[in-house]
């Protein structure tokens, strides 16, 4: 076993979105392809593989297409990276526009996958559907037939972010305290699982 379940579950719960990072400690291609490398061999529906990643490290093409990306709407312009704490990288990832209805949950799994794998290296991960895709297809040259349905922001964390418990009105919102600290609400596990069958 490579991982023991302590250490994966461990993993899991440190993954949490990242929306500041270290700017002057750009990622690079290199990280960005084993990144890419990882999500490379996880499950795709029919095995078929239809997904395209395009990587962008620091440079005007990150900054411009950071420019075309919207950060935790929860947290109004509070969520937006500032100068010196913005992703030093980005992993676009592409789906064919047209018959692969199940390009999504493969751009999902290939999403968490490299939010885990960067997590491993200390580096944060931001999954953003909020893209804007006229945009970003020229800048980024996507091929003709190609949609975005996810962009990956990343870069070396500099962000304390912590599961909370649910609060007692329901609300699922994020929130910052006065310290700066992330705080992401997780229902409880009771209130997940609504069906068993069995021991
Ligand atoms: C499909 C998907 C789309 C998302 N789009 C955005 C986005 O456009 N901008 C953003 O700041 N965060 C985005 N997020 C991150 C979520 O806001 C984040 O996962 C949520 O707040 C829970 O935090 P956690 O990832 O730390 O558990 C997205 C996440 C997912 C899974």
């Amino acid at each position: 076993m490579p991982v023991s379940p302590r250490d994966f579950q461990a993993l899991v719960r440190e993954a949490r979105t990242c929306r500041r990072f270290v700017e002057d400690a750009p990622l690079s291609m290199a990280d960005l392809e084993w990144l890419v490398d990882c999500a490379r061999v996880t499950p795709s529906a029919r095995n078929a593989q239809v997904l395209r990643f395009i990587l962008v490290t620091h440079g005007p093409t990150c900054d411009e297409l950071f420019r075309l990306t919207r950060w935790a709407g929860a947290l109004k312009d509070a969520g937006t990276p500032r100068l010196g704490e913005r992703p030093t990288a980005f992993i676009a990832i592409l789906a064919p526009a047209e018959g692969a209805k199940l390009a999504p949950y493969d751009a999902g799994i290939a999403s968490e996958t490299i939010q885990l794998a960067a997590t491993t290296q200390g580096w944060g991960c931001c999954i953003i559907y909020s893209v804007d895709r006229a945009a970003a297809a020229p800048l980024l040259k996507v091929p003709a037939g190609m949609d975005i349905p996810l962009v990956l922001g990343l870069g070396v964390a500099k962000e304390e972010r912590v599961i909370a418990e649910m609060p007692a009105d329901g609300s699922f919102n994020y929130w910052r305290d006065a310290q700066g600290v992330h705080h992401v609400p997780k229902r409880s596990l009771e209130e997940l699982v609504v069906g068993r069958f069995g021991a």
